[in-house]
């Protein structure tokens, strides 16, 4: 595979930001360790607020109705689960690769702290493939179409999105009928009939979603709409089921959060036991 350029900096000053936002302490019910991802540097903020100020300028309805058409599931080849995850590996960061995780290995990392606690296999699983939506990278899109938190479109955006302030750039807020809180939804339709702003969560949405457990879809295609599962924002969109769904997706967040801080996992030593995972759900290669 070719060596792909990637800001890096970027995706880590994102995530950065996100503990900061959300700090381990509010999830932990024991307490313990408080300050570990608090300490994160002001450059990185002013990355990252560049990043949002882009990407809440584009994300419009029209933007994620036509990407979702480019990018059904079909137009970029077949690839197994594995063969995916390598690819994806190809991101690297040509500036500091000593500190931060391969994508494989945050990969494995959230799979193994799910595994650590007992979950279910589907839920390992879904830890090791939630971020392999971002090979849209790989194909050339740029980050602010590919990471950072996800939020609907077609209707006003929330203040619990972070940087609220920056969607006064975003055509789609010049449009009345996109400007109410349903906008072109009924209220309680469920998010299922909802477009979220493009990016990673939603193609591998896409593209695994004959293949995995519903539970697991939630988590896959809601892990960065933070301000659905987190600030508990665009409730009038939602229905009971989402509801009681989303559930899982807040079980999923802890895990891709906050396991970075465990010793990276030895790849070429739990590649048995996930590639026989993988094919317990995926037994051949899939359209991407
Ligand atoms: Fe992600
Ligand atoms: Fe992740």
């Amino acid at each position: 595979m070719s060596h792909t350029a990637y800001d890096h900096e970027l995706e880590e000053a994102w995530e950065d930001d996100l503990k900061r936002r959300y700090p381990e302490t509010d999830y932990d019910p024991n307490g313990k360790e408080k300050d570990s991802f608090r300490n994160y540097d002001e450059p990185g903020r002013d990355t990252v607020r560049e990043f949002y100020r882009i990407n809440h300028e584009g994300q419009t309805l029209a933007l994620v109705q036509e990407k979702k058409a480019q990018f059904a599931p079909g137009k970029h080849g077949t690839m197994t689960i594995w063969e995916a995850m390598e690819y994806l590996d190809t991101l690297v960061d040509d500036s500091d690769p000593d500190t931060d995780l391969s994508q494989i290995q945050h990969l494995m990392q959230t799979a193994e702290g799910i595994r650590k606690d007992g979950h279910p296999d589907w839920f390992i699983l879904t830890g090791l493939i939630h971020d392999l939506g971002k090979v849209l990278c790989l194909y050339g899109e740029p980050q602010w179409a590919v990471v950072g938190d996800t939020f609907p479109v077609g209707c006003a955006f929330s203040d619990k999105i972070v940087y609220p302030e920056f969607f006064s750039a975003n055509p789609d807020t010049q449009r009345p009928e996109l400007s109410t809180p349903c906008g072109i939804y009924e209220e309680g339709t469920g998010l299922d009939n909802v477009h979220l702003s493009w990016g990673h969560d939603e193609y591998l949405y896409q593209v695994v979603k004959d293949h995995m457990p519903e539970e697991s879809l939630y988590m896959i295609r809601y892990h960065s709409f933070y301000a659905g599962h987190r600030e508990k924002a665009y409730d009038q969109l939602m229905n009971d089921h989402d509801r009681k769904m989303f559930r899982w997706v807040e079980a999923f967040n802890p895990y891709d959060l906050y396991t970075k801080s465990d010793a990276p996992p030895n790849v070429a030593e739990l590649r048995p036991y996930y590639e026989e995972l993988i094919g317990k759900y995926f037994p051949d290669p899939i359209a991407w």
